[in-house]
Parts: structure tokens; sequence; C-alpha cells
């Protein structure tokens, strides 16, 4: 505990000499929530990455979620502490296979969910999150959509559009496999709990659900309704709620639901990400460019 605060302190230190401000997303450790300067889902914290005036960032999330800052902030230094926390589904779709894809279906827009790579943005016409995702299909002008990388978001995209949606045949290993059984055992033992879960869900878990909500959707929603929650995401957002609605109950859907990229990132590493000033994340130019168009037409709808 102790040695917790010494590193606390000298963190907190750090940052104040290098002009840096740590943004972390709802997933991440408890201990690196609770030092961030900003906490938020995909969104917000893209927004946050545009909006800051310090030096430097320091993105305690995932690869995608940095290079999303370094391409927003190109002047910034942006350091992601963990080199390797990467997200599996934005692995699950190439540029080069997603060029392929597109020679298929010519006449439609290409939708990327932010959890992929620079290089995919790059190929894309407009990103989106899970907090706007249906608003970003439903502002285009094209009637068909290819949309990347994540089948399950897709899905849920598609139930509110007219749009005709092509799915790409990836997913998040995490929500995945959240299962219906899970959450019927869970609703068993909970009668009284509501289930919000995300839209990476599968479909027939959204369906068991009484809202369908972004991590931070699901913390607007939390502070001013019920006092019980089943929660169907990554349990990290619990801390979040939990510390919110301290006399409100939160149960995580099972006890698998960990994404051990968003915990890859601990007070150690935070602390010697700013004293070495790594892992510095940047993108080429002309990937930044075309990636930048996408990310920008994306914040232009905001939520
Ligand atoms: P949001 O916080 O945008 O809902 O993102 C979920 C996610 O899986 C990020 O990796
Ligand atoms: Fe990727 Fe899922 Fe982990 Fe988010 S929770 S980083 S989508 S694997």
């Amino acid at each position: 505990m102790q040695d917790n605060q010494k590193t606390i302190e000298r963190i907190l230190k750090l940052k104040k000499e290098h002009n840096a401000v740590i943004l972390a997303h709802n997933y991440e450790r408890g201990e690196i929530q609770d030092i961030a300067d900003f906490t938020g889902d995909s969104l917000g914290l893209s927004i946050q990455a545009t909006e800051q005036e310090a030096d430097v960032i320091v993105f305690c999330g995932v690869h995608f979620m940095a290079e999303s800052a370094a391409i927003l902030s190109p002047e910034k230094t942006v350091l992601l502490p963990e080199i390797h926390a990467g997200c599996p589904m934005a692995s699950m779709v190439t540029a080069e296979a997603l060029r392929e894809e597109k020679k298929k279906y010519p006449g439609a827009a290409v939708v990327c969910y932010v959890n992929s790579t620079a290089d995919v943005k790059a190929e894309s016409d407009i990103c989106c999150t899970s907090a706007n995702a249906v608003e970003v299909v439903n502002s285009l002008d094209e009637d068909e959509v290819l949309f990347v990388p994540d089948k399950n978001l897709a899905d849920y995209v598609s139930r509110f559009t007219d749009k005709k949606i092509i799915p790409w045949n990836g997913y998040c290993p995490t929500h995945n496999q959240i299962l219906t059984t899970d959450l019927i055992k869970a609703k068993s033992e909970h009668p009284d709990a509501e289930v919000l879960a995300h839209p990476e869900c599968r479909r027939e878990v959204i369906d068991l659900a009484d809202k369908v909500f972004s991590t931070t959707g699901m913390v607007e929603y939390a502070r001013n309704a019920g006092d019980e929650f089943i929660i169907a995401t990554e349990r990290g957002i619990i801390h979040k709620l939990q510390k919110d609605n301290p006399d409100k109950k939160f149960y995580s859907v099972s006890e698998f639901t960990v994404c051990p990229e968003m915990k890859a990132i601990d007070l150690n590493s935070l602390l010697l990400s700013l004293e070495k000033m790594q892992y510095v994340i940047t993108v080429p130019e002309d990937v930044s460019a075309k990636a930048r168009i996408a990310l920008d037409r994306m914040l232009e709808i905001k939520r």
C-alpha cells in the first residue's frame, strides 16, 4: 500500500514535469482509473484527445486507442504504457483484406468501428464507436454499408436502420463468450436487477437485456436509475459504477468478463512510461491523413 502511494506520488510528479495528461478507458484497472485525469468510453476519450492542452497524452487503454489519439493530436506525444496491449478484435481485419472486400461492394459505404488499426481506418469512409454506431450509419447517403470488424455491433445496428449492413466476421472475445446461460443464471441470482449489456454482445444476449449501452452510456444510465444491475460487459467498468454509486449493487454477468489486454497497464508500467517516455505511438503521415478524415467525420456527429 505504502509502495503504491510512493508510485502514485512519482507518477503525479512526472506528469506535472512533462505537462502530461492521463486518459484511461473504463475497462482499465481500478488504480489506473483512479489516477487518470479523464476516464471514458472510446468516443469520450477520442474527444478528450482533441481537447487537451497538454504536451503529452498517456493513453491507458489498448493500441488502437493510442493510435487514434496520435491521429487526432499529431502535435502531441502519445504514450501507451504497455506496447503489447492490443485489441484482438482490431487484429481481425487488415487493410489488405478490407480492400479486397470493398471490390465486391463498390456502392457500399465503409463504416469502421474504432476498434481497428489506423490502416483499416484509412480504408474506411467513417468511423463509429459503440456510442454512436446507429447515428453514424443512418447519417450516410449510401443504402449499403460494409461494417468492420465487429459482427455483433453490425447486427445490433441492423435493428435500427433500413440500410443493408454487410458485416465483417470479427468479434470481441470477451463479449462474444458471454452466453444466455450466463445471463439466465445471473438473473435467477439477482431477480430484481436490471440488465445492462454492451452492443459487442451476441444478439441472443442483447435480446435478454433491459438496456444496451456503450460503457459511458452505462455509467450515465446507472447514475439516474435503479438500485441493482447485472453488467454484461468487461468487468473493469464495475469499478467506476460502484465508485459513482456506492449504495447501488452491480454484478458482473459471469466470472469470465475480463479483457486481459485492458488489464495490461498497472501503476508500475504507468510510472515507467512517464520515466522513460515510452512507448511513443506514431502513425505514418499518409495513413494518418486518411484515417483522420474517417475519425473527423465521426466526431462531427458526436453522440
Ligand atoms: P466503449 O467504451 O466505447 O463502449 O468500448 C468498448 C470496448 O470494447 C473498448 O475496447
Ligand atoms: Fe478489444 Fe474486447 Fe478487449 Fe475491448 S474488450 S479491447 S473490444 S478485446
